[in-house]
């Protein structure tokens, strides 16, 4: 079995305006299905905990009470909040520190993004019994590789090494390096050689593989939270899992993720999730004249969005600010959110 702590405590930036301090990314409803991307991470997960009492959120104080009110099910216990941001290291080493107590430390931990798209949904819940039958049965920190199709900068990168088995009908992969988002370049090489997958973002292991990992290439993250647990928070460094563990560890394994995959990253992915047969992907009132290319999202069901003569662009409108930009430039939301705070 295993126990699937869903990371929960990011700001998906990218998104603003739609996402905003109090309502992240996670919270929201980007598929038009009007379940959130939170909820959606729940219902998957839910048949592999098997129930909501081992079903468990790791977030951050400011959202534990919106992850609550997201997901009514969930025992209040199993909602870990840090009292601040640090990245996904010192979230993954204390939660792993809190379910180690509660289950012991052969207990099977997934830890998961909040905010993928997962296409198959049968062939998720296969990959992951044979992640935990991996992690189970060996000292294994088993990860998920996505076929890359482009050099994304924006990814892990595994290169796959030997094949040491097959768990549930899956090969399983020595991980020979681990490159946490490499630039363009790098990203060009890995791709040319075949031998790369792009992390899901996904790492299954069991819980005392980990801590032990954890205090040989990350002491200055476990050894505090050990000792003081959540009070250590404010002297952790701002660090990811994935260059504080997953570049340094020798126990990481990859199976292949052929279950469709998108990491909705961007609007960008969001047009792609969307995409009909339309010369644009429209959520909510637009009237386009010679308008083609470009995601038009207006959250509120009283505005309407207007263009003529757009190629390419991503316009989103939301109570008292709209957002017009390039298709090609939305990974430069972050920097316009900066200059919103330095002048308000
Ligand atoms: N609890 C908690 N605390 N969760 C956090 C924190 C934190 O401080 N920071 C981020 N998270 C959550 C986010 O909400 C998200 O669900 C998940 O952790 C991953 O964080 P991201 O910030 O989205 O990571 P990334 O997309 O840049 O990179 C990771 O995911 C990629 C795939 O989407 C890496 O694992 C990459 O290697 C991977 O390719
Ligand atoms: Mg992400």
């Amino acid at each position: 079995s295993l126990i699937p702590v869903i990371l929960a405590g990011g700001k998906g930036e990218r998104f603003w305006p739609l996402s905003r301090r109090h309502r992240p990314k996670q919270f929201l409803s980007l598929d038009g299905s009007g379940k959130s991307l939170l909820q959606a991470t729940a219902d998957r997960l839910l048949p592999l905990a098997g129930n909501w009492e081992n079903l468990w959120v790791v977030t951050s104080s400011q959202l534990a009470e919106g992850v609550a009110a997201q997901l009514p099910q969930m025992p209040a216990h199993n909602i870990l909040a840090e009292p601040e941001g640090r990245d996904t290291a010192p979230a993954v080493a204390w939660s792993t520190l809190e379910i180690a107590q509660r289950y012991g430390e052969d207990a099977v931990i997934g830890f998961f993004p909040a905010d993928p798209w997962i296409g198959d949904l049968p062939g998720f819940q296969h990959t992951l019994q044979a992640a935990a039958q991996l992690a189970a049965t060996t000292d294994a920190i088993a990860t998920l590789g996505v076929k890359p199709s482009y050099p994304a900068t924006g990814y892990g990168y595994i290169e796959q090494g030997d094949r040491t088995g097959i768990y549930g009908n899956l090969p399983v992969y020595r991980v020979n390096r681990f490159t946490e988002k490499p630039d363009l370049h790098t990203a060009e090489e890995f791709l040319s050689t075949g031998r790369f997958c792009w992390n899901s973002g996904m790492f299954i292991f069991r819980a005392g593989v980990v801590l032990k990992e954890l205090h040989t290439h990350a002491p200055d993250i476990l050894i505090p939270l050990k000792q003081q647990g959540r009070a250590a928070y404010s002297q952790l460094p701002k660090i990811s899992i994935d260059y504080a563990l997953m570049e340094k560890t020798k126990l990481a394994y990859v199976l292949p993720a052929d279950f469709g995959w998108d990491d909705l990253g961007d609007w960008n992915a969001i047009a792609r999730l969307l995409q009909g047969a339309t010369p644009n992907v429209e959520v909510g009132h637009h009237v386009g004249l010679d308008t083609a290319g470009s995601l038009v999202y207006a959250e509120n069901d009283e505005d309407v969005v207007v263009t003529i003569g757009l190629e390419d662009v991503v316009i989103v409108r939301d109570r008292n600010v709209t957002l017009i930009v390039k298709k090609d430039r939305t990974q430069e939301i972050k920097q316009v959110l900066k200059l919103l705070q330095d002048n308000p």
